[in-house]
């Protein structure tokens, strides 16, 4: 099972939370394609997809960290790097057929909602507290259709 974007998902920064929203979307992409039987080929080019994604997704996260000055940098980057060790294997393992996407699929889900409870939201908690700004946050309105930060004006 793949999860569904919920509220229970945003953490309220809209950065972090359209980037989540985008992997939600590829996991519905890659669980449309494996329920409409495309061909491995097919399952192997969206699994890059999710993968570039995912590794995108945490860079973007990791430089929020670094730029807000978060003590957790480290600690958080690891769960990161874990997490693509065992996406890197899942996938060598559906490229030579000893794995399933849909295991890959529920894996992922699983991941994703603990780590964004569990991990991503202390980031977020902290980012809304931080003296630092991300850079270019006064952009976030006009690119992610989101509200100013408090105490924000746009340049
Ligand atoms: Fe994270
Ligand atoms: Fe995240």
């Amino acid at each position: 099972m793949y999860i569904h974007w919920d509220g229970s998902l945003e953490t309220g920064h809209p950065l972090v939370d359209a980037e989540h929203r985008l992997l939600v979307l590829l996991f519905r992409k890659l669980d449309v394609a494996i329920k409409t039987r495309q061909s491995a080929d097919a399952l192997g080019h969206i699994v890059r997809e999710v993968v570039r994604c995912v590794e995108f997704h945490f860079l973007s996260e990791e430089n929020l960290m670094r730029e807000t000055g978060y003590a957790g940098l480290e600690a958080h980057r690891s769960l990161h790097a874990e997490l693509l060790l065992e996406l890197n294997a899942y996938v060598d393992k559906i490229a030579h057929r000893r794995e399933y996407p849909e295991d890959l699929l529920s894996f992922l889900s699983d991941w994703l909602s603990q780590h964004i409870a569990q991990h991503d939201r202390r980031v977020v908690q902290h980012v809304g507290t931080s003296p630092l700004r991300p850079i270019a946050e006064l952009a976030y309105p006009e690119y992610l259709g989101a509200a100013p930060a408090p105490g924000t004006k746009r340049g």
